[in-house]
């Protein structure tokens, strides 16, 4: 029995990160009604006891449940709040996130289907890589409102970048803030000009001595390949424990109503002089999905990088289309 006014959270694909997403909304109490769906006949419905068994060891209700089936026979996706959207393929150790895009937009394009019969006033996360292509697509598929349809990479990306600075700091984790914007591809664009350590620009820091700028060019190249490095050390699927934290701040900003600034792929028509497209940059999140796009200046060196970064997403979103989808 899941309390009246619990949001529905749908976990579409219940593989690694979309279990995680359920195992940490039904233990922190954010949803107690949430719904597992996969393809693999069986793996939604055991995650889903699964979790109903370890909340009520925590002395929490939470109804999870679990089917096989997007269609509207299955009700799981029915008027979800929600949607988590990790359904596709993993890479595997030597891909590119940019080697799944043939398999991945066709999965993407029935998910995004279903959404928009099924939940169209839900908040849409997606997590599926080529990340910024297939926000896209699924957004044009589902029918959806473009401030409702975003995708979780941002957020990831700068917590890595934050994680490696805080270590050659050897300071928390807590006082280092930053954003990696453009695609979440190889191209990604760690900004450093929106780096600061307690407010101390990062700059300031390299010219206090605390970090090189050698130190940092290596920390910006190993947050690029931040996602490619778990891949490699894990040899069986991705990273899912960060993604999964990382989509589960974005739904406690929408829920919360916490207008949050936080990077991710969002709509973008008219700033960063971009038309019509998705990318990463920073975004209020509030009760309405994507308030605000902020339209950060950058300059220089990074505004070449992240014109490059989004140029890698356009000519992906183009040969999705080559492919017949709508992206
Ligand atoms: C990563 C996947 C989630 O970067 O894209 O780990």
């Amino acid at each position: 029995m899941a309390t009246r006014f619990s949001p529905k959270i749908a976990l579409v694909g219940s593989g690694m990160i979309g279990g995680t997403v359920g195992l940490l909304s039904g233990l922190s109490s954010l949803s107690n009604n949430i719904v597992f769906l996969d393809v693999v006949e069986g793996m939604p419905a055991g995650k889903a006891l699964d979790l109903a068994q370890a909340t009520t060891c925590q002395d929490i209700q939470c109804t999870s449940t679990g089917c096989s089936d997007l269609s509207e026979n299955s009700e799981g996706l029915k008027d979800a709040d929600i949607v988590i959207v990790t359904a596709g393929f993993p890479r595997k150790p030597g891909m590119s996130r940019d080697d799944l895009l043939s398999k991945n937009a066709e999965v993407i394009s029935n998910v995004g289907r279903a959404i928009g019969k099924q939940c169209p006033k839900a908040f849409v996360i997606c997590i599926t890589n080529p990340l910024d292509v297939m926000v896209s697509l699924l957004q044009k598929v589902s029918g959806l409102p473009t401030n409702r349809v975003v995708g979780m990479a941002g957020l990831l990306d700068s917590s890595r970048f934050r994680y490696f600075l805080a270590e050659a700091l050897k300071v928390s984790v807590k006082d280092v803030h930053t954003m990696v914007l453009g695609g979440h591809g190889d191209a990604m664009v760690p900004v450093l000009s929106a780096t600061s350590v307690n407010g101390i620009p990062l700059f300031t820091i390299i010219e206090m001595g605390m970090i090189t700028q050698k130190q940092v060019d290596d920390i910006v190249e190993r947050t690029r390949q931040g996602g490619g490095e778990i891949v490699a050390l894990l040899k069986m699927g991705s990273a899912f424990v960060a993604p999964a934290v990382c989509a589960l701040s974005m739904v406690q900003a929408y829920l919360r109503n916490e207008r949050r600034i936080i990077p991710c792929c969002a709509y973008i028509d008219g700033k960063y002089g971009l038309k019509a497209t998705y990318g990463g940059v920073p975004c209020i999140i509030g009760s309405n999905g994507v308030e605000e796009v902020l339209d950060l200046k950058l300059a220089g060196q990074e505004k070449e990088m992240f014109i490059k970064s989004m140029k890698d997403v356009e000519d992906l979103r183009a040969n999705c289309r080559k492919l017949g989808f709508e992206a």
